[in-house]
């Protein structure tokens, strides 16, 4: 099946390129010539566990190409999808559609009869019937006759596993309505029935609101156990052994138990605040939604008041080492990224700071302005009085802390994804403080 994918970014280029690996024909497109040239040249703008070989083989093979060029992007596409952004919208929290309906009215020039116009970008309930409303409008404005469908795929992958996500999902969500649709869509994902990923058929609006209450649910549980963990630390438990506790009940399940320094990333905070402003629209507040974004942001920057404990109440004059910027690891997404909140409050506090970070440094030198940039953990170290440990890059996890130890001018080790057992860091001669643990 020939498809065509609009826009590159994370969840189109992703999708367009295990399409490809299905065996279908995906041609990508996107506006950014540069970003174009460099997916011809087998380049991947991302970092991606996975995706840049992938990529390889299918061009390779003659199955996936790129272009500037949308009128040849969707020649001869059964289905043309939609993977633009959709960013929140300064000033209102809604999420911003002006590049889904720019696409839209795009396609109307372009596409054959009979296509299905697919988005996959995380939309707003209602906003596949005014894709289907913004083609019609061009086409009777145009005087071209061709029929065509829309559909509305929801995307469930998580950076860092997307190529995993993608190829073995818990489910494929295909909002439509009408049969034809229906069908490209089973047709498209045909591929995954082998490895039993159950396709649901389901109307345009319950697709989108799937999307948004899927993760606005994963955002209220990881919430959860992190105000649990705050109750930990008080009373004295271990928030470890009660999301392990709770999480055998298969009702609840373990995963997204982690407690840690709040959720970033391009989507939770993204799509969070769109549902608290759908919810809002229709007379229908998402009081538990709006409660868990203010939760997450209070708890973001209560974390540098964790850190400041750990250094006699003040930053002033200390030196920090940050292991990890990343909102989590095998990413070098920054978007919303609990760093963003903490590195600045402690430079600000006039600390100095050494950041380490697999691949955060990319985007992360413009975005923590008054940092140093070290190789490893142990070289930002080095001086220290204290370690911070943000992001649970697989680098961070088995560290020799003796040797850490012994570059640092002081003993401060905080831990604010739980990594450690506080045994073993003590031993090595830190003072240790985690997440919801009695350290
Ligand atoms: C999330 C969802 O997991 C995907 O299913 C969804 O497709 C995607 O958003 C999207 O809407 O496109 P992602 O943002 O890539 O994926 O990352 P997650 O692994 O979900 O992590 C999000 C944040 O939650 C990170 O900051 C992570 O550190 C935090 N987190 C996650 C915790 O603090 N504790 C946990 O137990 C799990």
């Amino acid at each position: 099946m020939r498809i065509a994918m609009i826009g590159t970014g994370y969840v189109g280029l992703v999708s367009g390129v295990c399409f490809s690996d299905f065996g279908h024909e995906i041609v990508c497109v996107d506006k950014l010539t540069a970003k174009v040239e460099t997916l011809r040249a087998g380049g991947v703008p991302i970092y991606e566990p996975g995706l840049d070989e992938m990529l390889r083989r299918n061009v390779e093979a003659g199955r996936l190409s790129f272009t500037t060029d949308l009128a040849e992007a969707v020649k001869g596409a059964q289905a043309v999808f939609i993977a633009v952004g959709t960013p929140t919208r300064r000033g209102d929290g809604h999420a911003d559609l002006t590049y889904v309906y720019a696409a839209a009215r795009e396609l109307a020039d372009v596409i054959d009869p009979g296509t299905v116009v697919v988005t996959k970008s995380t939309v707003p309930v209602g906003t596949n019937r005014e894709v289907a409303r913004v083609i019609a409008e061009r086409l009777a404005e145009t005087g071209r006759d061709c029929p065509f469908e829309v559909a509305s795929n929801p995307e469930f992958l998580r950076e860092g596993a997307a190529i995993e996500d993608f190829m073995r999902p818990d489910r494929v969500v295909c909002g439509v309505d009408s049969e034809a649709a229906e069908q490209v869509m089973r047709d498209i994902y045909r591929p995954l029935s082998l490895r039993e990923a159950p396709v649901m058929i389901t109307s345009l609006e319950s697709a989108e609101i799937i999307k948004y209450a899927a993760n606005a649910f994963l955002a209220t549980k990881i919430t959860f156990i992190n105000e649990i963990a705050d109750l930990c630390e008080k009373v004295g438990g271990d928030v470890k052994a009660v999301a392990k506790g709770i999480g055998m009940d298969g009702r609840i399940g373990p995963k997204f138990l982690h407690a840690g320094p709040g959720y970033g990333g391009s989507c939770f905070p993204k799509d969070t605040s769109a549902l608290a402003r759908i919810g809002q629209d229709h007379s229908v507040p998402m009081r538990i939604v709006e409660t868990v974004i203010d939760v997450n942001d209070r708890r973001k920057r209560r974390m540098v008041d964790k850190v400041l404990d750990l250094l006699g109440g003040k930053a002033n004059g200390k030196k920090i080492a940050v292991l990890g910027v990343t909102f989590k690891p095998e990413t070098d997404d920054m978007r919303d990224s609990p760093s963003l909140t903490i590195v600045p409050a402690l430079v600000g506090g006039g600390a100095q700071v050494a950041v380490t970070d697999p691949e955060g440094r990319k985007e992360g030198e413009a975005l923590l302005p008054g940092v140093t940039w070290e190789a490893d953990a142990y070289a930002a170290a080095e001086g220290a009085d204290a370690v911070l440990l943000l992001t649970e890059w697989n680098q961070f996890r088995a560290l020799d802390l003796k040797r850490l130890k012994a570059g640092m001018r002081g003993d401060g080790f905080a831990d604010l994804r739980n990594v450690y057992d506080p045994a073993d860091v003590t031993e090595a001669g830190f003072r240790y403080v985690s997440i919801g643990r009695a350290d």
